[in-house]
C-alpha cells in the first residue's frame, strides 16, 4: 500500500529515491513522484516553487515507476535531498494531481505518505477555513498544509512542526516530510505502517520497506508509533519519542542480500520465488527434530507442559493466502492434536466476538507482518488473554513487536505480489506446530513425529522433481487459457490448497476462479459448468483416504463437458481415462501433500497468465502488503 523513500546525503538523491521506488514498486504501482530540494531554481517542471535560498522541485507521474524516471530524465531535476513515492490509491483516483510529494501553499514543503489519514475530512475543512487551497483529492495533503500551519506557530522550528501536526492526525500513515528552509533534513515518522530507517558514509535514509535500503545499509532501526526520525545530510540522526524525548533505538541486521531482492536472471521474481521453493522449505524444516531425545523442538514458544495441556481452543487469523495456509494448518492440528481450530479472516475477526480465554491460543500468520487487519486481530487477542503467536516472513516486522512468541518462516524477501514461497513455508512450519502440539500433549509418538519430519525432508526434493519438467502444466495452461472462469476442487485438505490454487489464479491472470469441496459442487457450483466452454476443472485427486471419492465427483463433472486438469500421484492410471490432463506429482503422505500439489497450481496460475498477456509479478489494483483497513 504505497511505498516511500527519503535521502539526504553528499551524493545525488534521485539515484536512490528512483531505485528505491522501483525496489518498493510491489507496494503499489498506480503514481509516482519524488520532490528534491535544490540550492536554486534548475528546472520548469510543474510543481517548483521559488523563494530565497532553497527550491523545491517536484516531479511526479501516473502509472508506474518507469514513466517517472524517464521525467525526471527530462526534467534535469537534481539535488542530494529528497523523498519519493509510488501509489497504491485509496483517496483519489489514480492521477498525476493525486500523485504524492504533496505540497503546502508555498509549495515549499512536500509530503510523501503511506497510510490513510482518518480525520482528513475534518482537518481539510479547518485548514480551508484558515485559507489553504487544496490541489489534490486526497488525505495526505492536509499533512503538508498542517506543517505549513504548525511552522508558523512553532515560530520555523521543523521538527516542533512536524511533532505538533503528527498529534493531529489519526489513521496509518508513514511519512517523509521536506521543508525547502531545511534544505540538508529529511522527517520521518509513522504510526500504524512500516518504516525502516538507516544511514551509511553518503547520508541518512528511510524507505517504507528493507529493499529499498539494501544495496546502502544492512543496519536498519525502526521507531514506534509517532516517534519522529530527524535525518541529516551527515547521515547522522535524531530520534524522538512523542513527547520530544530524544532516544536511541535499537539496530536490526538485515540477513539477506541484495542479490535476493533481484530477479536473477529469471523473467520474473514469481518464477523465481517459485523456484526458490525447495530451499526454502529446507531451510523451514531444518533444526528441528532432536535425535537424541527423538522430539521435535520449538525453543521459541514459551509455554510450559502444563500450559500446552491446558489450551482448549486454537484460533488461526490471517488474511489471504496466510489464511489459506491456516485452512491447513487446521486440519493437521485438529487431526494430530485434537484441539479445536477455528480459521478467521482477519477483518472479521477484529470485528467479532470471538470467545477467548487465556487457555485460547491464537497463531497470527502473515507474510508481510504488516497486514493492518491481522495486527488489529493481534491486539485484540492479547487484550483478551490469549498468548498469541506470530507466524511470518520478516523479523523486525509490526507484528513481531506485537505477538509474545514468533515463529520465523525462511522464504526470505518475496516480492512479487503473489505469494508463493511465503505459502510454501507458512504450511509447512504449520505442520511442524501441529505436530509439535500432538507430541507435546502425548498423542504422537516420538516414532511417529520422526517418521513424518523424515517424510518432510524428502519434500525440497520433491519439489525440485515438478519444478524440472513443467511440460504437461504448461500444455493444460495453454488449453484454459481463454476460458472465462474455473473451478478447482478437492478434499480435506486437497479442498484448502485448492483455495489457494484458485486466488493465485485469478489475482494474476484475472481469470474468474472458484474453489470448492468436491462434495459441494453439486449443491449448486455444477451449474456453472458449460459444455460449450469446456469449463476447466481443476481437481486435487492426489493420494488420499478420499481418492475414490474425488474420481466420482471428476466422472460428474466430464460428465456434463468440462475440461478436467488432474493433479494426481504418480503411478495413478485410473486418472488419465478421465482427465483431459494429468499433472503427476510425488508420493507424499495425505498431511504432507498441500505443500507439493501447491507447486503445479502456482505454475498453472503463471503459465495462464502469461499467456493471456498478464504482469505477473504486479497484477492490477494489488499491492503486496495491505497496510490499511
Ligand atoms: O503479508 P500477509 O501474509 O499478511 O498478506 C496477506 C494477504 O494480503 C496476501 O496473502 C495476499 O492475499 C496475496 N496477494 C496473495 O497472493
Amino acid at each position: 500500500m504505497c511505498g516511500i523513500v527519503a535521502f539526504t546525503g553528499t551524493a545525488d538523491a534521485r539515484s536512490f529515491l528512483l531505485a528505491g521506488l522501483a525496489r518498493l514498486e510491489y507496494r503499489g504501482y498506480d503514481s509516482a513522484g519524488i520532490a528534491l530540494v535544490q540550492p536554486q531554481a534548475a528546472s520548469q517542471e510543474a510543481g517548483s516553487a521559488g523563494g530565497t535560498g532553497a527550491v523545491l522541485e517536484v516531479v511526479r507521474r501516473k502509472g508506474k515507476v518507469a514513466s517517472l524516471v524517464e521525467a525526471v530524465e527530462k526534467s534535469g531535476v537534481a539535488g542530494t535531498c529528497g523523498i519519493g513515492h509510488t501509489r497504491w490509491a485509496t483517496h483519489g483516483v489514480p492521477s498525476e494531481e493525486n500523485a504524492h510529494p504533496h505540497c503546502d501553499c508555498s509549495g515549499r514543503i512536500a509530503v510523501v505518505h503511506n497510510g490513510i489519514i482518518e480525520n482528513y475530512a475534518h482537518l481539510k475543512v479547518e485548514l480551508i477555513e484558515k485559507g489553504h487551497v487544496f490541489a489534490s483529492q486526497t488525505d495526505t495533503e492536509v499533512v503538508a498544509h498542517l506543517v505549513e500551519e504548525n511552522y508558523e506557530a512553532h515560530a520555523g522550528d521543523f521538527t516542533e512542526a512536524v511533532r505538533a501536526t503528527v498529534a493531529q492526525l489519526s489513521g496509518s500513515f508513514a511519512l517523509a516530510i521536506l521543508h525547502a528552509n531545511h534544505p540538508d533534513t529529511i522527517i520521518v515518522t509513522r504510526n500504524d505502517s512500516p518504516l525502516v530507517i538507516g544511514s551509511y558514509e553518503g547520508g541518512a535514509i528511510a524507505a517504507s520497506d528493507t529493499p529499498a535500503l539494501i544495496d546502502k545499509t544492512r543496519e536498519i532501526s525502526y521507531i514506534r508509533d509517532r516517534d519522529l526520525a530527524v535525518l541529516h545530510s551527515d547521515g547522522s540522526i535524531e530520534f524522538f519519542d512523542p513527547a520530544g524525548e530524544p532516544f536511541t533505538p535499537a539496530i536490526y541486521h538485515i540477513e539477506w542480500s541484495l542479490e535476493q531482492a533481484e530477479k536473477g536472471g529469471y523473467p520474473d521474481f514469481m518464477l523465481k520465488e517459485i523456484s526458490e521453493q525447495p530451499r526454502v522449505i529446507r531451510d523451514t524444516i531444518a533444526n528441528r527434530f532432536d535425535r537424541k531425545t527423538c522430539a521435535l523442538q520449538f525453543d521459541e514458544l514459551p509455554l510450559t507442559d502444563e500450559e500446552l495441556a491446558d489450551i482448549d481452543r486454537i484460533y488461526v487469523v490471517a488474511c489471504g493466502t496466510s489464511y489459506h495456509a491456516g485452512l491447513i494448518g487446521k486440519d493437521l492440528i485438529e487431526n494430530w492434536a485434537r484441539i479445536p481450530v477455528e480459521v478467521d479472516v482477519a477483518s472479521e475477526f477484529r470485528y467479532g466476538n470471538p470467545i477467548i480465554s487465556t487457555n485460547t491460543l491464537v497463531i497470527a500468520i502473515s507474510q508481510s507482518g504488516e497486514t493492518a487487519d491481522t495486527l488489529e486481530a493481534v491486539r485484540l487477542a492479547r487484550r483478551a488473554g490469549a498468548h498469541v503467536i506470530a507466524l511470518t516472513n520478516v523479523m523486525g516486522s509490526r507484528i513481531t513487536q506485537e505477538a509474545q512468541t514468533v515463529l520465523n518462516i525462511k522464504a526470505n524477501i518475496e516480492i512479487a505480489v503473489a505469494a508463493t514461497k511465503s505459502f510454501l513455508a507458512q504450511v509447512a512450519l504449520l505442520t511442524l506446530l501441529g505436530l509439535y502440539l500432538a507430541q507435546e500433549r502425548l498423542l504422537l509418538t516420538g516414532a511417529q513425529v520422526r517418521e513424518i519430519y523424515g517424510e518432510m525432508k524428502q519434500l525440497p526434493g520433491q519439489i525440485e522433481q515438478i519444478l524440472s519438467d513443467t511440460a504437461a502444466i504448461e500444455a493444460a495452461a495453454d488449453a484454459c487459457a481463454e476460458a472465462q472462469t474455473a473451478l478447482f476442487i478437492g478434499r480435506g485438505v486437497g479442498a484448502t490448497t485448492c483455495y489457494e490454487g484458485a486466488l493465485k489464479l485469478k489475482e494474476i491472470s484475472y481469470l474468474h476462479a472458484e474453489a470448492f469441496s468436491a462434495g459441494e459442487i453439486k449443491h449448486g457450483p455444477i451449474a456453472l459448468i458449460d459444455p460449450d466452454a469446456a469449463t476447466p476443472v481443476v481437481a486435487v485427486a492426489t493420494q488420499s483416504s478420499t481418492r475414490d471419492k474425488m474420481l466420482a465427483n471428476i466422472e460428474e463433472m466430464k460428465a456434463r463437458g468440462a475440461r478436467i486438469v488432474a493433479v494426481a500421484t504418480e503411478g495413478d492410471e485410473r486418472i488419465r481415462e478421465l482427465a483431459d490432463h494429468v499433472i503427476y506429482i510425488p508420493p507424499t503422505r495425505e498431511c504432507l501433500s498441500p505443500i507439493t500439489a501447491s507447486v503445479p497450481l502456482q505454475l498453472f496460475a503463471r503459465f495462464i497468465a502469461l499467456a493471456r498477456g498478464c504482469d505477473v509479478d504486479q497484477p492490477r489494483n494489488l499491492a503486496k502488503s495491505v497496510t490499511v483497513e
